[in-house]
C-alpha cells in the first residue's frame, strides 16, 4: 500500500505537481518542511527586532514610514509561514515553545546588532537581497501552501532590498562620514548575509534529500554564487570597498570568485553563540508573554461567535 503511495507521491513530484495538505507524502517529506517553513518564520519575526529598534530613531518621518512598513511586512510574512507550517500538523504554540526553547533555529544574520542608521540600509539590501534570492528559488518548492507564500512575500521582499539600497545610495553619496558609515555597514553585513545561503553543499545535511523532493530548487552554493554576483556591481556604483579582497569577476566561470566564509564564526552563531542570540529570545519570551491578553481575547471572541452560531 505505501509503495504505491509513494511511487504516486514522487510521480507528483517529478511531474512538477505541487504536493497539498491533503496529499499522502512520506513523513521525512513533511518532517524536513516543518523543519524549514517554521524557522523561516521564526526568521521573518525575529528578523524584526534589529530594525523594529531604528524606527523611533529613523533621521526623518519618511525614513520612518518606510521602515515601519517594512517592519509590519516582515510580521505579516512570519504569519503566512507559520499558517503554511501548520497545513502540516504542527501547532503554533508547538512552534513557538520550539524557537523560545531554542530547538528551533532562526537565521543567523538576525543575531548581529543593528549599531547605526547605514545598517538599517544595510539590512534592506543585503539580507532582504539575499532572502530575495533565496526566496525567489522557493517560489518553486514543491509543497503547495510554501510556494504560494514565496508569491506573495516576495513581491514585498523586492520594496524591502530596494528602499535599502536607496538609504545606502544616499549615504555613500552624502559626507564624508555618511559615507563611512555606509562602509563600516557593509563590512559588517556582507560577509553574515553570505552566511544565510548556510553551509557548503557538501556539508550541508538536508541540500540533497530537499533537492531529490524538490523542497529546494537551487543549492545553498548556487544561490550564494548568484547573490555575490549581483552584489559585486552594487557596491561598484555605491562606490564603496569590496569587503572581500578575492572578489574579482572570472571570464572563464562566468562569476565572481570569492573568498572563504568564516565558517567558525557561522557555526558559533548557529549554536547560539553569537552577538544578540540571547537578548534576541529574551524579547520574544517577552513580548509572547505580554500579547497572551490579545490572544485569550481573540479565542473567547471566536468561542462566543460560534456558541451564538450554534444557539
Ligand atoms: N542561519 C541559521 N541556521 C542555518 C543557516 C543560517 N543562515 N544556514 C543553515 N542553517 C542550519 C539549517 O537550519 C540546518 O539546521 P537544522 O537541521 O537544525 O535545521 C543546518 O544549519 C544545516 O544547514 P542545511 O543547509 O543542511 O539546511 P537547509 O537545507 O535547511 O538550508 C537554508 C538552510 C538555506 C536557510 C534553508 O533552510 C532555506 O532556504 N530556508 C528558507 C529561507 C530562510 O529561512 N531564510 C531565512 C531568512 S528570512 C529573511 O531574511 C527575512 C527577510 O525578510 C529579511
Amino acid at each position: 500500500m505505501s509503495e504505491d503511495l509513494e511511487a504516486k507521491f514522487l510521480r507528483k513530484i517529478e511531474g512538477e505537481e505541487k504536493i497539498e495538505p491533503k496529499d499522502w507524502m512520506p513523513d521525512g517529506y513533511c518532517k524536513n518542511l516543518i523543519r524549514q517553513i517554521s524557522q523561516h518564520a521564526h526568521s521573518e519575526v525575529i528578523g524584526m527586532q534589529p530594525e523594529g529598534n531604528w524606527i523611533t530613531r529613523a533621521p526623518s518621518l519618511r525614513r520612518k514610514a518606510v521602515l515601519l512598513a517594512k517592519v509590519q511586512d516582515e510580521g505579516g510574512h512570519g504569519l503566512y509561514l507559520y499558517s503554511a507550517t501548520e497545513t502540516l500538523g504542527i501547532s503554533r504554540d508547538e512552534m513557538i515553545h520550539a524557537l523560545q526553547t531554542g530547538e528551533a533555529k532562526y537565521a543567523s544574520i538576525f543575531n548581529y546588532p543593528a549599531q547605526t542608521w547605514a545598517d538599517v540600509g544595510a539590512i534592506g539590501w543585503l539580507v532582504d537581497g539575499a532572502a530575495i534570492v533565496n526566496q525567489v528559488s522557493l517560489q518553486r518548492t514543491s509543497y503547495g501552501p510554501y510556494a504560494r507564500g514565496m508569491v506573495r512575500i516576495c513581491k514585498e521582499e523586492s520594496f524591502h532590498q530596494r528602499q535599502g539600497y536607496e538609504l545606502m545610495l544616499v549615504l555613500a553619496r552624502g559626507s564624508d562620514d555618511q559615507k563611512a558609515l555606509a562602509q563600516d555597514a557593509l563590512n559588517r553585513f556582507y560577509w553574515p548575509s553570505l552566511m544565510m545561503f548556510g553551509p557548503h553543499d557538501a556539508e550541508s545535511a538536508h541540500t540533497a534529500k530537499s533537492m531529490q523532493w524538490k523542497i529546494k530548487r537551487q543549492s545553498n552554493d548556487e544561490l550564494r554564487q548568484k547573490f555575490i554576483d549581483q552584489t559585486a556591481p552594487q557596491i561598484d556604483f555605491l562606490g564603496l570597498d569590496h569587503p572581500d579582497p578575492e572578489c574579482k569577476w572570472n571570464e572563464e566561470r562566468g562569476h565572481y570568485d570569492n573568498g572563504e566564509i568564516d565558517w567558525d564564526e557561522f557555526y558559533d552563531v548557529i549554536n547560539g553563540n553569537g552577538h544578540c542570540n540571547r537578548q534576541r529570545i529574551e524579547h520574544h519570551v517577552r513580548a509572547h508573554r505580554e500579547g497572551e491578553w490579545v490572544r485569550a481575547a481573540m479565542q473567547t471572541y471566536e468561542a462566543r461567535k460560534k456558541k451564538a452560531k450554534a444557539a
